[in-house]
């Protein structure tokens, strides 16, 4: 199924606050050399408490509405990726088209963990192709650090806060950047590769303590042979189902989860510097936001300009991973 799907507005927000690694090593047994060695990482952002992944998405969510000079009313659908969400019950989606205005709009979350933009790419392909007049709002939020365990040196250094927004509709004229194909796997059997906990399967009684199953958990080793092996895959298959080559790529915007993998990935691909974008430094893994993240900073520096064509892949808990090809 093919169906016109075209990405504008494209807004990213991020929390004020920031932690360092020089903030971390004083909470863990860490430092700064073996955090920017291993991952690329120096600081990432941290939502205030009280503050909440919604909040993140509501900013986000009124900067790509002001961009598309957009009332929210004229939404057909509020549609969110995110592994933190407010509640289990109900969706962010619907605490922001509440707060939005956005009037009795098809609302719902999602979860594909860090594949989260590529999925919502698909779906919003799919949503456009049953109505070509759908104006979906769809929004990237994470609060990440609502589940690290912040006595995890193995994970706590790598995960951070942030929002990104755009506004998916079948209209070429309003089109920034038009969807040419997306690929979207999971691999349910390595599930315990990385969780996020919280859910039904945390069982507490009332006034028990949280226990580590309540956070993040990783076996990271195995993620990164997993992440790197699938981005490098998905990526060939989708180039190659579209006759493409990486010289035909201009922009190369890789889920920003550890700079290591970035450039294993880069390297099995032969992409260029001239080609690669990466912000993995100032924001650590920001999971669903990561791409869209990236893609907003990228088209602000300039990076991106009329005929690019943009690749992303993602790769996260699920397993999930995809690729997706984006035509400025
Ligand atoms: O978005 C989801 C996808 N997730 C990812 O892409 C993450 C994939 N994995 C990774 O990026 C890497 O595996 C990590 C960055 C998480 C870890 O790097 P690593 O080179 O695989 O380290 P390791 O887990 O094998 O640990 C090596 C050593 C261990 O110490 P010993 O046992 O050798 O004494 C760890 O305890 O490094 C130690 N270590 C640390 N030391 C200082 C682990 N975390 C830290 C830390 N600071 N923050």
């Amino acid at each position: 199924m093919t169906a016109s799907c075209h990405l504008h507005a494209l807004s990213a927000y991020v929390p004020d606050a920031i932690l360092t690694n020089d903030d971390l090593a004083r909470m863990v047994d860490t430092n700064d050399q073996w955090i920017v060695e291993r991952t690329g990482i120096r600081r990432r952002h941290r939502l205030d408490a009280g503050a909440n992944a919604s909040d993140l998405g509501v900013a986000a969510a009124r900067l790509a509405l002001d961009r598309a000079a957009l009332d929210a009313a004229s939404l057909t659908h509020v549609m969110t990726a995110t592994c933190t969400p407010d509640l289990l019950s109900l969706s962010v989606a619907c605490i922001m088209a509440g707060q939005l205005g956005a009037g009795p709009v098809m609302a719902f979350d999602f979860g594909a963990a860090c594949t989260g933009f590529l999925y919502g790419l698909s779906l919003g392909q799919s949503i456009l192709a049953q109505n070509p007049a759908s104006r979906i709002l769809f929004v990237c939020t994470e609060a990440l650090s609502r589940r690290v365990n912040w006595q995890d040196r193995g994970t706590c250094v790598l995960f951070g806060d942030a929002a990104a927004a755009c506004v998916l509709s079948g209209d070429a004229r309003q089109g920034q950047a038009a969807l040419e194909d997306v690929i979207c796997h999971s691999d349910g059997t390595q599930r315990d590769l990385i969780t996020v906990g919280g859910g039904t399967a945390c069982t507490y009684e009332l006034g028990q303590p949280v226990r580590d199953d309540f956070f993040i958990s990783m076996q990271g080793r195995e993620t990164y042979k997993h992440a790197v092996r699938q981005m490098v895959n998905v990526c060939e298959d989708i180039l190659s189902r579209n006759a493409l080559h990486m010289s035909d790529i201009g922009l190369f915007i890789p889920h920003q989860a550890n700079m290591r993998i970035i450039e294993a990935v880069g390297s099995r691909l032969k992409i260029t510097p001239e080609q690669l974008f990466t912000n993995v430094e100032h924001y650590g893994n920001t999971s669903s936001a990561s791409i869209p993240l990236a893609l907003s900073e990228a088209l602000a520096a300039g990076r991106v300009k009329p005929g690019t064509r943009v690749l992303m892949t993602a790769f996260g808990a699920g397993l999930t991973w995809g690729a997706a090809l984006l035509r400025f």
